[in-house]
């Protein structure tokens, strides 16, 4: 595992921005694993600003986003798919079809996360997955206790992630239960993967995904056994490792 650690957001979202662009250079037609989060907002806004500046060309790119709530439609403000399409998607030229988040609207789970797997190997598995890190450790929509074993599957919400989500609804009641999330098998068959990570409020989870024991207690943890992981932190989530 590498960890570069940045001075603050900014840099952060620039590094992080920089090694996703490297490999749509390497590869202009790879399959690119996507977060949301607030996290990688700055990642992306760094990468529409290099697009228009005519230094990027997602034309042959396809993504593959992390999760998505179940119940929500894509006009739905708070639904995954429109913060990609907020965020990146209407803002460079990527094709929309070749954009893919599970269907959170497809009622029955076993189909939804069926289908979704099934997108993933028919892009042939992903290059680069980007990642945020929840304050309990999750990852994508995978919370504490849940089998590394797992391929997309439909997750019931903890107290502390939905509370965590409250500020984006009107109310506690708006908060969506379930959510169809990549699993951490799905997560680790990624060829690389990017951990964005900011703020003194991630610094102790930092310590105890990427330093401590390896356990489904702290879903970030399994990514120490991944053979390409990049960490991009800034100073203020590194600030517990000596
Ligand atoms: C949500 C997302 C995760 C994300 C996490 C952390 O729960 N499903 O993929 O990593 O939030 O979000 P933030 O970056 O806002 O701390």
């Amino acid at each position: 595992m590498k960890i570069i650690k940045a001075r603050d957001y900014s840099d952060m979202s620039r590094k992080a921005a920089n090694i996703i662009s490297a490999q749509i250079i390497m590869k202009p037609n790879c399959v690119l694993g996507l977060a949301t989060g607030s996290t990688p907002i700055g990642t992306y806004a760094q990468l529409v600003e290099w697009y228009q500046k005519g230094d990027l060309d997602f034309s042959e790119v396809t993504t593959v986003n992390l999760d998505e709530y179940k119940g929500l439609d894509r006009e739905n403000e708070q639904s995954y798919y429109y913060f990609m399409n907020d965020k990146l998607f209407r803002r460079v030229n990527i094709s929309l079809e070749r954009t893919f988040l599970p269907d959170g609207m497809e009622p029955d789970s076993d189909k939804a996360c069926r289908d979704y797997n099934r997108v993933i190997a028919e892009a042939g598995g992903v290059d680069l997955q980007l990642l945020g890190l929840g304050h309990n450790g999750h990852i994508g929509f995978n919370e504490p206790g849940m089998a590394f074993e797992a391929e997309t599957h439909c997750v019931n919400l903890t107290e502390s992630t939905m509370k965590a989500n409250q500020r984006f609804f009107s109310s506690m009641e708006d908060v969506p239960r379930q959510a169809y999330t990549m699993g951490i098998k799905t997560i680790m068959q990624a060829k690389k993967i990017l951990v964005v990570v900011s703020g003194a409020d991630k610094a102790a989870i930092v310590k105890e995904a990427f330093f401590g024991p390896i356990t489904p207690q702290v879903q970030a943890s399994v990514l120490q056994l991944h053979n390409d992981v990049t960490v991009v932190a800034d100073e203020a989530a590194l600030s517990e490792i000596g």
